[in-house]
């Protein structure tokens, strides 16, 4: 049967790269994947590259297809895990079951996150707003923290930043003192964690690359003791 791999590659340093992840890759024909994934690989990757833009998805998952049937072993990275706002929903949606998919799972950037905070997320309310934002959407989240749900979302870096974020809750009545913490570039030498409320989190601009938590944060004073140097006030 054809097959393909959908492998979760991390939230950016080599780190949080699996043995298993590298493992695949190393024996992989076609590796797919954007320049940033790709570039984690360098000393692993033996058979061909196809670089890969956003614009450029459905024409290589297209691509992935056709090469897995003529019996190459096909690789495709996925920033964080596959399964969490990354390739395998289009993959899934572009493949029909003749194709075997199989994901090589990867620590998300919400893991990462829950662990720099000390947060359980078990009862966490995930949302990720990077492949869409509807009203639908956005007044989910507002009901979430009017029912004082612990929130970890994927903003959309374009349409809907931590800031627009902030300014949308605020004006659908969530006070604007409500915690609000935004984990930028984690994993990565710059990485920044900004603790405020969401007050604060207006005046803020952000990186394409950040995760934000909103209210119910039970250890803050841990995490306040060990992360002091990028803590900006509530
Ligand atoms: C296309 S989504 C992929 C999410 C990925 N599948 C995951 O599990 O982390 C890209 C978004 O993930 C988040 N992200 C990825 N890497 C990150 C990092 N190193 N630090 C903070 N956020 C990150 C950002 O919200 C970014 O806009």
């Amino acid at each position: 049967m054809t097959k393909i791999y959908v492998i979760g590659v991390g939230p950016g340093s080599p780190d949080y790269i699996t043995p298993i992840a590298r493992k695949v890759v190393q024996n992989a024909h076609l590796i797919i994947g954007s320049k940033r994934a790709l570039s984690l690989f360098l000393e692993d990757i033996k058979g061909d590259i196809l670089s890969l833009t956003s614009e450029s998805i459905g024409e290589a998952i297209d691509y992935a297809v056709e090469s897995a049937k003529i019996g190459k072993i096909v690789a495709i990275l996925s920033t964080g895990d596959p399964g969490f706002a990354g390739l395998l929903r289009p993959v899934l949606n572009k493949t029909t079951d003749s194709v075997d998919v199989e994901v090589i799972p990867g620590i998300s950037s919400i893991q990462i996150c829950a662990a720099r905070l000390n947060m359980c997320w078990d009862e966490t309310d995930l949302f990720s707003f990077h492949e869409g934002v509807s009203y639908e959407k956005k007044m989910k989240l507002v009901k979430a923290v009017k029912e004082k749900r612990d929130i970890i979302l994927l903003p959309d870096p374009k349409s809907f930043p931590p800031k627009e974020i902030a300014r949308f809750l605020i004006n659908n009545g969530i006070s604007e003192e409500t915690t609000a913490i935004v984990c930028e570039n984690l994993t990565l030498p710059n990485e920044k964690i900004i603790i405020g409320n969401l007050k604060k989190i207006l005046n803020l601009d952000f990186g394409p690359l950040c995760v934000m938590v909103v209210k119910g944060f039970h250890r803050i004073r841990k995490f306040l003791s060990c992360w002091n140097d990028e803590y900006v006030g509530l």
